[in-house]
């Protein structure tokens, strides 16, 4: 079965920042943990494998419905 989903850009504002991505199906996992340090921006895809997304550290997040900002 084909998940794939919309993209959305996270850019790292500090050094540090956690892109993680959480388990589509039954149970809901962390799967991949990505680091991304200062300016770095990371484009991602939801798909088969991947259904949320949790971003810890100061970043902005930008998808279909606009762009918001993790506070710290
Ligand atoms: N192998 C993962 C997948 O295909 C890669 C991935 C896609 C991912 N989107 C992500 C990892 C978001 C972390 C965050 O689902």
């Amino acid at each position: 079965m084909e998940q794939q989903g919309d993209y959305f850009i996270i850019k790292a504002k500090e050094n540090g920042v956690h892109v993680i991505g959480l388990t589509r199906g039954q149970d809901t996992r962390f799967h991949h943990t990505e680091k991304l340090d200062k300016g770095e921006v990371m484009i991602a895809q939801f798909t088969e494998h991947t259904s949320a997304v949790k971003v810890r550290g100061k970043a902005i997040i930008m998808t279909k419905f606009g762009n918001v900002e993790t506070e710290q």
